[in-house]
Order: C-alpha cells, then structure tokens, then sequence
C-alpha cells in the first residue's frame, strides 16, 4: 500500500495523485510523474517557481561533455515549463504562505499531468491556478501546456503572467551551452538557441490567451533567456485559459530548417489545446493497442503500477531512432548521467520484443554502431574484438565515471571499477541478439549487424579468459559480476556462464554467416578463430552445484562469512546504507550481494539445472542479498514463478510494484527505474503469465497469482496481434486475422497450431 499518493479512476482511465504540496517528495514525485514520449521528457515541475524542484527537459541520444575531467551526460536543455505569476504584487508559488490547496495528477493511461493550486490572499480573496500538461506522443517535439486562472473570491487589479524559455538551465551545477540566443518572430514565437560543440538546440515557443483587450505581451530579453508577460484583471468568478505552445529541435548542422519549427508551432496554436490533446491520445493509443492488458482479481493498486509501468516504457523507447538507445533512467532525470546500461538489453528489450520487435531492432543496432569504441577499448586493455562500455552515451566509448561514493575509512571517493571490470554487458547483448532472432526470424538483422556483434563479442571472451594449470581449464579471474558488491572476482558464474552461451552461439551463427555474409567472416578472419572458440567451449570453467546443491557465485563466495543483521539493511528506508556502515572493501569479503547475480543465470536459462538445484540457489542467494539495486526483486519474483513459489513470486513482485511508486521519499529524485519497469511487465507478462515465444512457437506456462482470476495481454507475435488469455484452469489465443504464418503454440505439454482461435486446458 502507498500511502502519499492517490490512485483513482476517471473516466475509465487510471490516476496518480498528490494531494497537498510535499517539498520533500517534491523531486520524487517529479521523476515518477514525468511526462516522456521518447524523443523527449520532462520533469513534472510545477510551472510555478519551487525551491525544491529539480527542473529538467531532457532529448533522447542528446549528450554533451562540458569539460574533459566531466562525464559525458545526458544534458539538461533549457526550461519551456517555467511560468511566474503576480497577483496584485505578490508572486505565487507552491512554496509560498499563501497557498491554501495543492493537487499534481498523473494519468498513466493519457500520459497527462495536472495541477491545481489555490492561493488564499490578502482581503478575502482567492485564487486558482490550474494547468493540464503534456508532452505529445503524436508530435514528438512538442509540449503542451493549458493554463487557467480563476478568481474563487475578489477581484484581481492587476495579473502578470510571465512565460519563460529559461536557457539557465544545468546539470548540476554544470552549464553545458557555449552561448545561448534569443529573440522573437513575428511578434509572438519566443525563440531560444543553446549552442552546444555539435548540435544546436531550437526551443521555441507562443503563449496565447483567449482575449484580444490584453493588448501586444511585453518581451523582454534575460541572462540565457526570454520571457514575455501579459498583464490582466480578474473580477470574481472570471477565468482566463491561456495556451502554451513549445517545441524543442535538436539541430545536427546550421542548416536545419527553423522556419518550419515555427511554423509547424504556429499551426499547432492555431489547431488549439483540445485538438492537439486529442490527437496525441490517439497516438498513445496506438501504442497502447499493442501491449493491451487486463487482469481480472488485481487491486487498483497493481493495475495501476502496471500501467505507469508501460507508460513509462512507452516513454522511454526512442521510437524509430537507431543512434540512442534507453538510459536506465529513461528521459525522467540525471541519475547516472542518463547512460544505457545492460538494463536495456535484459529487463526493458522482453516487453519491447513481444509487443515491438522492430523497435527492439532498433535498440540492437544502436549497439551495432558503439562497435568502434567497443573495439577501441579491447585493443586498450588487449583483448580481442569488442569489449562493450559498462556505461554508454553517444556512441561506444567507455562512459563510466572513474570515482564515486566515499569510503568511509579514508574519506576518499571509491574508484568505481565497473567501468574497468564489469564486463558481461557485451554477452548481455549477444543475449538480447539472440532473443530478437529467435522470436522475429530478422535474417538480414543478423547480415547487417547481428554476426559481426556476436562474433566480435566471442572473440573478446577467447581473449579474456586464461589457462588454469591448476584446474586444467580455462577461467576468467578479476571481475565483477552482476552483484557490484562483489568485486575483483574469479570465476563469477554468471559471467562464465554467458562468455561461453556467446562462444557457442557464435559458432552456431557460423555455419550460415559463411554462406550469408562471407565477407564478414573474411574480414573477421572466422575461419582462423573457430578453432580456438571450439577450444574455448572444451575448457572454459563452468561452476557446477557443490554437494548442497549450491551454485558458487565465485571462486570464493561460498567460503566468505556471512553479514551480521542482513535485515537492519534489508529493512532500511534508504538503499545502499551497508556503505555507511562497512567500507567496500569489507563487503566484499562477506557473503552479502547488492542485486540477483547467480538468480539472474537461473532465470536466463531455466533449462541449465534440475528445478530442485534452482530452488535451493534462489532461496540461498536471496536470504543474502539486500536488494540494494532496482533490478533485484523483479529477478528473484521471475525465479520465484518458474519455480512455482507463488507466494515468494508474490512478495518479490510486490516489492517491484513499489520500488518508485512508495512513500520512501529520498528514492527516485534522480529518475524514475527503468529496468524495474521492464521487470515488472515481465513478471506479470513472463512470470505469472508464463508466455515467451522463441523458434516460431509461443509457449504459455502460467503461475498465476490465487486472486487474480485471469491475465489478458496482446502481443505483436511476428507482424499480427495475438491474445493470449490466461485462467487458472486454461490457456485462451486468439488473433483477429488469419494473414501471416500459421503459429504454433504449447500448452505445458499441448502443442497446436494457431489459425484464429485456440483454447488449451492446463
Ligand atoms: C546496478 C546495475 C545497473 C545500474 C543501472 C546499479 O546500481 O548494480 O546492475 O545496471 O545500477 O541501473
């Protein structure tokens, strides 16, 4: 249960809500409730000036290094939402004594935000300031603002509404504009230029109200900004609607064409705010259809969490871009800088790959171009082929910070090593490659890009294991697996484990890129290498369970002691605090895991030991991890539901449900969680559904939840909806066309073959 916020329906439709001014979920609430349509995201500040708001506009793939000792990072582009308003003199914000009530709602089903804040000011007057927001998703650079004012109580003499584009805009902290420029055309569209190194931002904007007696608003010309004011009355029970037009450009070269910015703005102004809001429901709408759900015997609560969950996916997918990918904080805000990490190609790509293969395509190829830097930085550290960033911006350079938090000890910041030794990203994406493969049978994805980055990623594996005399096998020493607070390992499981899944992928992909696409393999020089892969397959290490059934998660996890009081960190408000307390270093010689790492194996390849030898590691592992990561529970409920541990499935989701949407107001200031977005759709689409589709077969196993009576999702199954519905006691598909490929489905142990309709008893 949450408690800070309201959920409600409306209209059929699902709300978010809070329902008085919190300045300390102020930045939370902000990131939960951005407004994001993938090509761009705002924070939901309000228009008001707020002391404790963290204002941000971010654009897909658009990165910037301010300094050379700064990390390249998502930049924050100047603010079109600020707005000031006076009334008879005094400002009005959501800080201010005057406000008397204050409501922020959220509609994940519309992807619209409202405000609604009444001032009670001096002489028994009252006044209301309401604005409905969005950013659309049928426009993708514009953003939408409608405005009212209204005396509740009093006349108002004198009301000035000041609407800014407001190039002061940080990073924390950091500037990353080398000058900014303003001006105004033809006597109404606000124009802002920020230039950075390569692009050119181009915000423009027009703020229309609903009265002609208003007179020409007053320009005025700021430090890295532009404002304009309209002054008004007010009598009682009057209303002003004022609509705010803005649209932001990213320009790659001068020549880019402004003129059609502005005039596409003026013509959106001219359409007005319910034509555009109606229009952009459209578009949602159409995304909407391809990842439909119904759960019958789920609480408001959950069907809510669901549905912010695929909002905030929807919001985050760069939709038909291949230079960006998914930062793990989505557009919502600046934490980690706004970098892609193996979030993307393991928690968020499953929903897109069921509901939107092309887009999971796209995802992939924007890997395919970080291939250089990939390759840079093998040849850096002397390996082979391609040695993917743990962190990734623009392109495929190693982004990761060098230092962050502090040791508590020296009272210097820790190094951070991920950057340096954290390396199963590259089989992360040799996964998803596969993944997509299987379930779309892409062929010319694999010419065009899919061979070269498996076998790239192959040979970095050859190269980074060495031989054992010991053991007589080959092993991979001095790395991080999934669970950060294990560092300098040998051996990690999973990662052992997923250097040889691409070895022996990159075999199997062999045998047809040789008649597909020789020239690849001559240029990658495959014929020389596949010995050695062979070689790599026979002698690489590959933990096995120990005599209590036990996966060691590395060479020496198992012999380490255990942490005193697990549960006063497990139990904690704030993540991370086991920091406070032990610095790195100690962790690391204790059995205590941040995040699911053995679990995360288990769950990717559920064949690869007896049920019994899973069930043991998930309970082993979870009884000594903390969870301290986002992406932890959504992996130990998946585990939990191939098991059949339905209750801890249960827990382990509920907990995901909650890991933005909670009352713990220090989390997600920096950034809504978009891996555990993509975790939770998967534990309730792949987990309790139980549907995956894979080598031209969908398969559904279910594990429902007891009170939830059923499961209804469409999925996009190569090229033609498909509903799958799932009960306790059978197994509903349906596809409302016949075009396309006969599919084939199994049921447990049922297989039959799809046409239009289907019904298979569990
Ligand atoms: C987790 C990583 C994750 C990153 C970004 C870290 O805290 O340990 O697994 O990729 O956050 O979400």
């Amino acid at each position: 249960m949450v408690d800070h916020y309201t959920i409600f329906e409306q209209d059929n439709h699902i709300w978010i809500g809070e329902s008085s001014y919190d300045p300390a979920f102020e930045a939370k609430t902000e990131s939960l409730f951005a407004l994001c349509n993938g090509n761009i995201g705002i924070r939901s500040v309000s228009m008001l000036p707020s002391l404790y708001g963290k204002r941000g506009l971010y654009a897909s793939g658009l990165f910037h290094q301010a300094h050379p000792s700064e990390v390249t990072e998502l930049v924050n582009c100047p603010d079109p939402v600020e707005c000031r308003v006076t009334a008879d003199g005094i400002k009005l914000s959501p800080d201010s004594p005057w406000l008397e009530s204050y409501r922020r709602e959220f509609c994940p089903d519309t992807a619209e935000l409202r405000f609604s804040m009444i001032f009670g000011l001096p002489g028994k007057r009252r006044l209301e300031v309401r604005e409905t927001r969005l950013v659309s998703f049928a426009n993708a650079r514009l953003i939408l603002q409608k405005i009212s004012l209204k005396s509740l109580a009093g006349d108002f003499e004198r009301l000035e509404l000041t609407s800014l584009l407001n190039g002061q805009s940080m990073n924390e902290g950091v500037s990353h504009f080398s000058e900014v420029i303003c001006r105004v055309y033809d006597r109404e569209v606000m124009h802002l230029e920020a230039r950075l190194e390569e692009e050119t931002l181009s915000l423009m904007q027009i703020c229309c109200g609903n009265r002609e007696e208003d007179g020409p608003p007053l320009y005025a010309l700021f430090r890295r900004g532009i404002s304009e004011q309209t002054a008004l009355s007010l009598k009682e029970g009057e209303e002003r609607i004022f609509l705010r037009c803005s649209s932001l450009m990213v320009r790659k070269r001068r020549e880019d064409n402004i003129y059609e910015q502005r005039e596409e703005l003026k013509d959106a102004a001219r359409k007005g705010f319910d034509f555009l809001q109606e229009k952009h429901r459209y578009f949602l709408r159409m995304h909407q259809k391809r990842c439909e759900y119904r759960i019958e015997g789920a609480t408001l609560e959950e069907r809510a969490i669901l549905s912010f969950a695929r909002y905030h996916l929807l919001g985050m997918m760069p939709w038909n871009r291949t230079d960006c990918s998914i930062a793990s904080k989505g557009l919502t805000g600046e934490g980690y800088r706004g970098h892609v990490f193996w979030d993307t190609e393991i928690f968020i790509l499953p929903f897109f790959s069921l509901h939107f293969a092309e887009q999971s395509r796209n995802l992939l190829i924007y890997r395919y171009h970080g291939l250089a830097g990939a390759r840079e930085k093998a040849e850096q550290f002397r390996y082979q082929g391609a040695m993917y960033p743990w962190e990734s911006a623009a392109d495929g350079r190693e982004e990761t910070p060098r230092y962050a938090a502090l040791n508590i000890h020296t009272g210097k910041a820790n190094p951070v090593w991920s950057g340096l030794k954290e390396h199963h990203v590259g089989a992360d994406i040799v996964y998803a490659i596969r993944q997509y493969v299987d379930e779309t049978g892409d062929r010319s994805f694999l010419k065009e890009y899919g061979y070269e980055m498996v076998f790239e990623i192959a040979a970095f594996w050859v190269s980074r294991a060495v031989w054992d005399p010991d053991r007589k096998q080959r092993v991979i020493l001095d790395i991080i697996g999934p669970d950060e607070y294990t560092e300098h390992i040998d051996n990690n499981a999973y990662t052992n484990y997923m250097a040889a899944f691409c070895v022996k992928l990159a075999l199997e992909y062999l045998k047809e890129a040789e008649k597909e696409a020789p020239d690849i393999c001559r240029r990658l020089k495959t014929e020389q290498q596949k010995t050695g892969w062979e070689q790599f397959l026979r002698e690489i290490y590959l933990p096995v369970p120990n005599e209590d059934g036990i996966i060691p998660q590395d060479d020496t996890f198992l012999g380490k002691e255990e942490l005193p009081d697990i549960r006063k960190y497990r139990e904690a408000p704030v993540r991370q605090t086991v920091l406070r307390d032990y610095s790195r270093k100690q962790i690391e010689e204790m059995q205590v895991l941040k995040q699911a790492d053995t679990v995360m194996l288990l769950n990717m390849f559920p064949t690869l030991f007896t049920p019994e030898v899973v069930k043991k590691n998930v309970r082993y592992y979870e009884a000594r991890t903390i969870h301290d990561s986002s992406l932890s529970y959504c992996a130990h409920a998946l585990a939990c539901a191939a098991i059949g541990e339905k209750k801890l499935a249960w827990k382990y989701f509920q907990n995901s449900l909650h890991i933005d949407l909670n009352d713990r107001a220090p989390d997600s200031v920096d950034g809504i969680h978009g891996a555990a977005m993509g975790g939770i759709w998967n534990c309730m689409e792949q987990g309790f559904a139980g549907i995956s589709f894979s080598g031209g077969v969908l398969s559904v196993n279910p594990h429902l939840p007891d009170h939830w009576k059923s499961v209804e999702v469409t999925l996009q199954v190569q090229g033609k909806p498909v509903l799958v519905k799932v009960t306790h006691t059978e197994v509903e598909v349906t596809t409302p066309t016949t075009e396309g490929d006969e599919l084939a489905v199994a049921v447990g142990g049922t297989q039959a073959v799809l046409k239009d309709h289907l019904n298979l008893p569990l």
